[in-house]
């Protein structure tokens, strides 16, 4: 079996952070979303990865090379443009050949691993196998009808879903994926819809299975998404302080210090990660929050927030909380005057402030 996994597309709805940096490569718990995807992959005995990109950049490249790191091998297939889904598989043929895959969207994060989804598609002898997830807001998804325990049909972000579920971005295939994508064409969005390709298959005699997913699924499409799947890998992390803490500080919960880094006169209430070479004095960092390398944090508040390399946060006088922060972002007190408020924000920054 092989793997596809995308990292493509625009991330629109995660700007200003994927103006500069691909939406997959932005750190969950300080390791890019991807690598918890090629982990997984790896986990369940896959070793020959395709990761889709976006063909006018490099960074997926740089941040993963070949994959041995990952004791996978990874091919990287470019796309020209989001053209959907279902176009992702399409121009995936060379390389997937006549061999089942696992279907992975980069940005979907999962507990439990996919070993037992492939397990299940292969006692199945389905052509298809799919991951169903209860959700509150089904629109937002592909979304299945049920009845009797099979798919009957599904639509793409249905307006009147048949069913509370969303089918997740995981699914797997035999070769037959390849005849509905190539069957099926774009929709009014402009885009190949893989919820198309599945109703193809539905229309035309082929076997769908499926298995309901009932640990913890996002689909990390919004800051607040990323921020929970923060919280979720925190909460499972163990601490390890490879850093210097003073003896006024005091650390609690499950905290992980990288090597380099200085906390003085501070509290670190866990789950927390903070990288390498940070530089923590007088502040509160609280639960739920990761800092990436080299970032100082001086008479400062901050709780369930994500904090990318390099940045500067120094005597804010109001807590930071569910905050997402570029890299080299500064959030600092004025020494001029007039005291005002004054910012310096790139095309589609959010701010909110009380
Ligand atoms: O997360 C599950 C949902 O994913 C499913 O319920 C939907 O049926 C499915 O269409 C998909 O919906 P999204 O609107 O969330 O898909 P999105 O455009 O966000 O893309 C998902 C992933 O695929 C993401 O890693 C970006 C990448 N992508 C997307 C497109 C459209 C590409 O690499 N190339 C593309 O052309």
């Amino acid at each position: 079996m092989k793997a596809l996994i995308t990292a493509g597309g625009r991330g629109t709805r995660l700007r200003p952070i994927t103006h500069t940096k691909n939406k997959h490569l932005i750190p969950i718990a300080n390791k890019p979303m991807l690598a918890y995807a090629i982990e997984s992959v790896a986990e369940a005995g896959i070793t020959s990865i395709g990761i889709i990109t976006n063909a006018d950049s490099q960074d997926v490249q740089d941040t993963f090379g070949n994959g041995n790191s990952y004791g996978v091998e990874i091919t990287y297939i470019p796309q020209e443009a989001p053209l959907g889904l279902a176009h992702v598989v399409k121009i995936s043929e060379d390389f997937i050949k006549t061999d089942p895959f696992l279907f992975y969207l980069g940005d979907n994060m999962l507990v439990g691993g996919v070993k037992k989804f492939v397990d299940s598609f292969e006692a199945s002898k389905a052509n298809c196998h799919l991951t169903l997830a209860k959700v509150k807001d089904p629109q937002r998804f592909g979304v299945p009808e049920l009845n009797n325990g099979q798919i009957i049909s599904i639509v793409e972000k249905p307006s009147d879903p048949k069913s509370d579920y969303a089918v997740s971005g995981l699914y797997i295939y035999d070769s037959s994926i390849f005849e509905a994508v190539n069957a099926i064409s774009p929709s009014a969005r402009g885009e190949l819809e893989i919820s198309d390709a599945h109703q193809y298959l539905l229309d035309n005699g082929f076997k769908i299975s499926y298995s309901e997913i009932t640990g913890w699924w996002k689909d990390t499409g919004k800051p607040i998404d990323l921020l929970e799947a923060n919280r979720l890998v925190l909460d499972h992390q163990q601490s390890n302080i490879l850093g210097s803490v003073d003896g006024n500080s005091t650390i609690t919960g499950n905290v992980i210090i990288g090597k380099g880094s200085t906390i003085q006169n501070s509290i670190i209430r866990g789950p927390v990660i903070i990288g390498e070479d940070c530089d923590i004095r007088d502040s509160y960092i609280g639960p739920f929050t990761s800092i990436d390398d080299n970032t100082s944090i001086f008479h400062s508040e901050i709780e369930f927030s994500i904090v990318l390399k390099q940045c500067k946060i120094h005597d804010v006088g109001f807590r930071i909380e569910e905050s997402l922060l570029g890299a080299e972002v500064e959030i600092v007190k004025s020494k001029r005057l007039p005291k005002t408020n004054r910012f310096m924000l790139a095309d589609h920054s959010n701010i909110e402030v009380s």
